[in-house]
């Protein structure tokens, strides 16, 4: 079997509105999925006959059955157990790169490249579509990642509708490093607390879904990706996400931050996910390297982490011999 190293592009979301709930107890989105350039490499390798064996040396990351990249092998050998037994086991390395926990779909991501990284590797010629149904069996972030760049998704996350890819965009995200927030208790908090808001009837569910899809949001990400950067300023006011509503209250030191970020950033700061990370957006390399020197010093806990980072239109992708690794 081919080995294959494959880039595993961290996530934020620009836009999270929770809509409702749903009968498998997860809650019906409307988010705005935009990959970046923070990726985690994965390696993938043929290994002892009939075993998965995971790798990864950073603190958080579970080198066992419960690691998504472990679980997306498993999936994968229980689906193509010819192909599973004709190739060996699986052993898989991650360098990572991108906060363990943090909001950035970093675990789906790897998970990810794993179907992508074992569609290759044992020559199955999976389509786009069938790799994004396995990866909605491991988490309802893990069929974006599959897909990458800008997407627009519903359902839980897994229904997606990709957008023009957008790329001349950059960030600063920080996160602390300490820090964690669960994301079955946001999404738990979040409906104690507002679900007499959410939509009842299959009508109200599809009229906020197409209130999303022809939204302000949209509409400026799909002028940017077609080169019109006056649409650049609008971001700021059209950056949602439903859980900062519950996570901020319970976490100062992230409501803070995203206070600090927000007042140095003319494009807006917010957090991703359930948290705890939090981004800037910026419009040149410069301004987020400005943004960040000047969140360090206003922000000099030894704890809290930054990175400068761009948006990217790609998903997983096979690392190049020739392409450096970043
Ligand atoms: O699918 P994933 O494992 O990423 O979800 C983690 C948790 O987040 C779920 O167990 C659920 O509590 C919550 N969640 C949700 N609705 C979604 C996505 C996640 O309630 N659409």
């Amino acid at each position: 079997m081919k080995s294959y190293s494959l880039r595993s592009p961290a996530k934020i979301n620009l836009y999270l509105e929770i809509v409702g709930d749903r009968p498998d107890g997860f809650h019906e989105l409307a988010t705005i999925f935009q990959s970046i350039d923070l990726a985690d490499i994965v390696h993938v390798r043929s290994g002892l006959q009939g075993v998965i064996r995971v790798e990864c040396e950073a603190a958080g990351v579970p080198n066992d059955p419960t690691n998504l990249a472990y679980r997306a092998a498993a999936l994968m050998s229980e689906r193509f157990p010819e192909a599973f037994a004709k190739f060996g086991g699986v052993d898989i390395e991650i360098d990572k790169r991108i906060p363990v926990a943090a909001g950035l779909a970093g675990g789906s991501g790897n998970g990810a490249a794993v179907l992508v990284g074992l569609d290759l590797a044992w020559g199955l010629g999976l389509t786009q579509g069938e790799l994004q149904d396995l990866a909605a069996e491991l988490g309802s972030d893990v069929p974006f990642c599959v897909c990458g760049g800008t997407v627009l998704a519903t359902g839980r996350g897994e229904v997606l509708d990709p957008l023009a890819g957008v790329d001349q965009v950059w960030l600063v995200l920080a996160k602390y490093r300490s820090l964690g927030v669960s994301t079955p208790w946001a999404y738990k908090t979040y409906r104690s607390q507002f679900g007499a808001d959410y939509a009842r009837t299959s009508e109200a569910l599809a009229a906020r879904h197409s209130a999303a899809r022809s939204g302000p949001m949209v509409r400026s990400l799909q002028s940017l990706a077609a080169g019109d950067r006056s649409a650049l300023p609008n971001l700021r006011s059209l950056l949602r996400n439903d859980l900062e509503r519950v996570v901020l209250p319970e976490h100062p030191q992230i409501a803070h931050l995203r206070e600090v970020l927000d007042g140095l950033a003319p494009l807006g700061a917010m957090m991703s996910g359930s948290g705890p990370s939090v981004f800037a957006l910026a419009e040149s390399e410069a301004q987020a390297t400005e943004i960040q020197a000047a969140a360090r010093s206003t922000l000099p806990d030894p704890d809290l982490e930054f990175w400068v980072t761009k948006f990217n239109a790609a998903g997983i992708r096979p690392v190049e011999a020739s392409q450096p690794i970043a």
